[in-house]
């Protein structure tokens, strides 16, 4: 079981690319079942990336990755299943039901199990999916998910803007008879991102008013080479590693733009940020100051992604900071490790408050979920003293070389 160890103190200093999204690149992946070849570039070397690729070569297709590049070839698909082992291995796994389907006609699933941030529901994919014509029964454990016919476009309203099921949406409907249209829908940039490469596969997916999606069904996709947008969690989470060590940090291949709700958090606790072309530029004042209060929400809102690196942040900074998490019922898990460095952070439900405090110290952690073990390597590069972080295989499933990136710009960060 490899760990980080950790000696906090320095101000991280220089440059820093981010690389491509892990939450853009999952669903165009599922997306490569619907062409017969094609080409995703600017794919990042994440586990999750790996448990995708393993997806689509238990259905059959083939995967090969030159560079940061991954090519799939779906001609040999043979099988319309994936096991519980795949299934568990990544939660997000659920956004291949809707292109399975669409590709096979059927597809035999096991139920995404809870995961750490919460219990994660599926009645939004599934409803949605019955709409477009999929007969689902579930048994022992299993989706068995048939279409008589062919699937056939409808007219969705999400009660909530869910990202997975909005993508689950996109990918039944591209190749369905006849239009569909999803109001309601998740407008995350990653959204975007899988519209961009459906429709340069041949689909016809377009914007409508109020953040609904149209979709044109087409026979069928071609094939397609295309780059994913860079990760905007690993930007924000890179820039809160800076701010909360006093330091300054340039990142690039960054989209400013889709940091929008973050960057005016960052600038409330006193760093001062510059935006130029692909670049994001932020320098931290010697203490941070608290923001106030965090709500997140769906895009274009607070993400809930980002909430855990800054209530590290917040540990540090002068005042006291609320957050309500709006998404997800149990995502504060990092919180009882962060006190165990000396924050002062007092949960409620989905609201949670942090007393800044002049100093933390290092601690021996444990990595509960992905962003919860960033924030815990956040912390840990301003605390006073050693720390040592288990059960780093959450933090490699979304941040690629994430110890290796914060030792180039000054972090005292050993893998072992
Ligand atoms: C995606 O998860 C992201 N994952 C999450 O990132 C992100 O936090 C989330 O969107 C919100 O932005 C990927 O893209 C792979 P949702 P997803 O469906 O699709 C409830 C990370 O750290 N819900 O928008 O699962 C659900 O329980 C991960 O990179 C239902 O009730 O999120 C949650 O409370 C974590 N029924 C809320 O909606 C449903 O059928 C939002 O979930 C579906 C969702």
């Amino acid at each position: 079981m490899t760990k980080y160890y950790l000696e906090g103190g320095n101000r991280l200093n220089g440059e820093l690319s981010v690389h491509g999204s892990k939450n853009a690149v999952l669903p165009i992946l599922a997306g490569a079942l619907l062409t017969e070849e094609c080409r995703i570039g600017n794919c990042p070397r994440l586990s999750d990336v790996t448990a995708a690729c393993n997806i689509l070569t238990n259905l059959g297709c083939k995967t090969t990755r030159e560079g940061d590049s991954i090519s799939i070839d779906s001609r040999g698909i043979s099988n319309c299943e994936i096991p519980d082992g795949l299934m568990q291995e990544m939660r997000s796994s659920i956004v291949f039901l809707g292109a399975i389907v669409a590709r096979c006609g059927h597809a035999r699933i096991s139920m995404p199990g809870g995961c750490e941030i919460g219990d994660r529901p599926i009645d939004m994919h599934i409803a949605a999916l019955q709409k477009l014509g999929v007969a689902i029964t579930s048994e022992h454990g299993y989706l068995e998910c048939s279409v008589r016919k062919k699937l056939k476009g409808a007219t969705i309203s999400l009660p909530f803007p869910s990202v997975g099921a909005t993508e689950n949406i996109m990918l039944a409907a591209v190749t369905a008879t006849g239009d569909t249209t999803i109001h309601n829908a998740a407008r995350e940039p990653e959204i975007d991102d899988l519209a961009g490469f459906l429709n340069a596969a041949g689909a016809n997916i377009k914007a409508g008013d109020n953040g609904a999606i149209h979709i044109r069904g087409v026979p069928k996709l071609h094939g397609a080479d295309y780059r994913i947008i860079p990760d905007r969690i690993v930007a924000a989470t890179y820039l809160c590693c800076a701010a909360i060590t006093g330091g300054k940090i340039t990142l690039t291949e960054v989209e400013a733009d889709h940091l929008r709700s973050v960057i005016p958090f960052l600038e409330e606790t006193g760093c001062t940020i510059a935006i130029n072309r692909g670049t994001i530029t932020l320098e931290a004042p010697p203490r941070l100051r608290s923001c106030g209060m965090i709500r997140t929400m769906p895009y274009p809102g607070f993400p809930t992604d980002a909430q855990a690196p800054f209530m590290a942040l917040a540990c540090l900074a002068e005042g006291t900071t609320v957050f309500v998490e709006n998404i997800f019922s149990s995502r504060y898990k990092h919180a009882a490790e962060l006190a165990r460095m000396g924050a002062r952070i007092k949960i409620e439900g989905r609201v949670a408050v942090v007393e800044g405090v002049e100093r933390l110290h290092g601690a021996t952690l444990r990595c509960c979920d992905l962003r919860g073990g960033a924030a815990l390597v956040a912390a840990a590069l301003a605390a006073e003293g050693k720390s040592e972080i288990s059960h780093i295989s959450h933090i490699e499933r979304g941040y690629q070389d994430f110890d290796r990136n914060l030792a180039a710009v000054g972090a005292n960060i050993i893998n072992t």
